[in-house]
């Protein structure tokens, strides 16, 4: 959570920095701010509210300054306010910090300052790094660059938890020194100029070239060169990684929102996330993943671990795993599984799905599994992400960058890559052959069939219109499509602020069918054949208690519901990525029926990188 951006170069650092937050808003919007270097001092230009607001002090006309760094903050240590909002600065206003992550021992950090006689002036965890770094500059035996580069150190070493930070010191006009820890940041290199941010997207309009951080790696930046350092202050070399996502894919590119550009995105993703791994007439292969079969033989448990969005698309690739692999799969949500003590060995297989890569619970997660000797794949969307450089394996899904808080592409992808990877290990297996075949036919033309349902999209967004007031919403589904009603009610809660819950149709007896009511709404995907007649059976029993029906189907229905969306027929183990656009649609139509913002939901930030 939080966003922050640096700029170093020869034009005006504001116009770049304000244009950086705009894009790492996702990813918090309680307060924004900024800092430049002008002349001899550090002007700092910050409020709470979102980062178009700055624009509104009339300050901030004044900054010329081509250094700079900048925040936009998702309060986690006191509220929002302008007090609290980043930059922070030391108490001699020398040093300027912007911080993303916890700084688990500020309080101690706190008490340790005051004793020599600092004071403070927020309530936030990170106002006692600038006042570390005076602490151990003022105290240093240190001369030139050297002292400002050790004093961050120093600082560093002190701190607990997780940070990105940047630091502008007024005795260094020239220079920024950056460094991350669990959490996010990376470095674009330009002509004279370089760039710092926490994601890629944010300046990939400036340049394609890339520094990508490891935990306590310093960066000693200046206009034209990027030394980097370990915390022992040795000097070590890093590879420029050039990126291939294009400036175009982080606009919005006509679409009122990123959300449903990313929604009519999907035909793409899923065609180049499938590229060449998989085709008719070959067997599957994935690059960088060498797995034997001897090693495969030897599993007897997959884990699939992630968090939200990412999550569900293990419950659903639980069954396409099993079904193929033969080999029992757990599903677990990341915040849980790394404090279970979960039963793990060498002969357990984990995958990590997270489409940022930085989500901390999964990150944490993966690093138990690795330690108790399981295998680790991470499954990601984001090139060179802090997962990445955590797990045995990465493979990556080519959705593109997603800048929506509501994951939508991300998922869809996900699934056809957990999918692709399912049929790897059967082949490799020499498993279900036959059941492969079929598969395969239906994972290349789900492309198409997501731009035929896209193609239809008036029935969805009038039930939108008709159901939009609504307090409570209930989806109900049997197996796959059980999984993908808990995705269909997340993504209605978390934009259109609907409670909403998913069932499995048969449990509605056992409980919930208690809260059905005259008027109330039940949402349903009925594309599993083989249970239609149970889950239309569930279906008329809330009907006769009253509920409106809104149907998603690709089976030929003669019942009476208030709203069919038929979608195409696929293999019922991937129909889920079918079945999720017109919920995703719904969610979507809905949260604009109540104007509100749709990619940028109140209290949700895009990256969950603290815990
Ligand atoms: C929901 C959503 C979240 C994310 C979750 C994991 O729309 O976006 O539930 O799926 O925070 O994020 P990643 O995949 O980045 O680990």
């Amino acid at each position: 959570m939080c966003g922050i951006v640096g700029y170093i170069g020869e034009k005006k650092a504001k116009p770049i920095l304000i244009n950086g937050l705009l894009r790492l808003e996702y990813r918090g919007y309680d307060s924004a701010g900024i800092a430049t270097i002008e002349g001899k001092e550090i002007k700092v230009i910050k409020n709470k509210g979102r980062v178009s607001e700055l624009n509104n002090i009339n300050d901030i006309n004044n900054l010329n300054g081509t250094i700079g760094i900048g925040h936009t903050r998702w309060a986690t240590h006191g509220k929002p306010s302008s007090i609290n909002s980043h930059p922070h600065m030391d108490n001699s206003n020398n040093f300027s910090v912007v911080h993303n992550g916890i700084i688990e021992n500020y309080a101690d950090l706190k008490e340790f300052l005051k004793s020599h006689k600092y004071t403070f002036l927020s309530e936030t965890d990170t106002e006692v790094i600038p006042n570390l770094i005076h602490f151990y500059y003022s105290t240093s035996t240190e001369s030139g660059q050297t002292k400002f580069l050790k004093a961050v150190i120093d600082a560093c070493k002190m701190l607990k938890g997780s940070y990105a930070i940047e630091v502008l010191s007024t005795y260094y006009p020239d220079n920024m020194i950056v460094v991350r820890k669990d959490s996010p940041l990376v470095i674009g290199k330009g002509k004279s100029e370089n760039y710092i941010s926490s994601d890629i997207p944010a300046i990939l309009s400036f340049t394609k070239d890339f520094y990508l951080l490891n935990d306590l790696e310093f960066a000693f930046i200046s206009r034209e060169n990027i030394s980097f350092y370990d915390e022992n202050l040795n000097k070590i070399t890093k590879e420029i990684k050039n990126i291939t996502w294009n400036a175009g894919d982080v606009e919005k590119n006509g679409y009122p929102d990123f959300m449903l550009k990313e929604i009519n995105e999907q035909p793409k993703s899923i065609r180049e996330t499938i590229g060449s791994r998989l085709t008719l007439n070959s067997k599957v292969t994935i690059t960088d993943l060498n797995l034997s079969k001897k090693y495969l033989e030897s599993i007897n448990r997959i884990f699939i671990v992630g968090c939200g969005t990412a999550m569900h698309t293990g419950i659903t690739a639980k069954a396409i795993f099993e079904n193929l692999c033969e080999i029992p799969v757990e599903v677990e949500v990341a915040s849980e599984f790394r404090y279970k003590n979960p039963i793990i060995n060498k002969s357990t297989l984990c995958l990590f799905v997270t489409q940022s890569g930085e989500t901390a619970d999964t990150i944490a997660a993966l690093k138990l599994a690795k330690s108790k000797g399981a295998k680790t794949i991470a499954i990601s969307n984001v090139i060179g992400s802090s997962i990445t450089r955590e797990a045995d394996h990465t493979i990556y899904t080519h959705a593109g960058p997603e800048i929506a808080v509501a994951s939508t592409k991300a998922y869809t992808s996900q699934i056809t890559l957990l999918a692709i990877l399912a049929i790897y290990f059967a082949e490799i297996l020499e498993k279900n052959s036959n059941k492969i075949n079929e598969l395969k036919k239906d994972i290349l033309l789900l492309p198409i069939n997501v731009e035929k349902i896209l193609k239809n999209t008036d029935k969805i967004k009038e039930f939108a219109k008709k159901i939009y007031k609504e307090k409570d919403v209930f989806f109900i589904g049997r197996g796959v499509d059980y999984s993908v009603s808990m995705e269909g009610s997340l993504k209605l809660k978390e934009i259109s602020y609907i409670h909403s819950e998913a069932y499995p149709s048969g449990e509605l007896k056992h409980g919930p069918i208690a809260l059905i009511e005259n008027g109330v709404t039940v949402i349903s995907v009925l594309t599993n054949k083989l249970l239609l007649e149970k889950s239309i059976s569930n279906l008329q029993e809330v009907i006769t208690r009253g509920a409106k029906t809104f149907i998603v189907t690709n089976q030929k229905l003669t019942n009476d519901f208030d709203e069919v969306i038929q979608i195409p027929e696929t293999n019922t183990l991937i129909s889920p990525i079918l079945s999720v656009v017109p919920l995703q649609l719904l969610a979507y139509y809905i949260s604009k029926e109540k104007g509100l913002d749709v990619d940028k939901p109140r209290n949700l930030a895009k990256s969950v990188t603290v815990e």
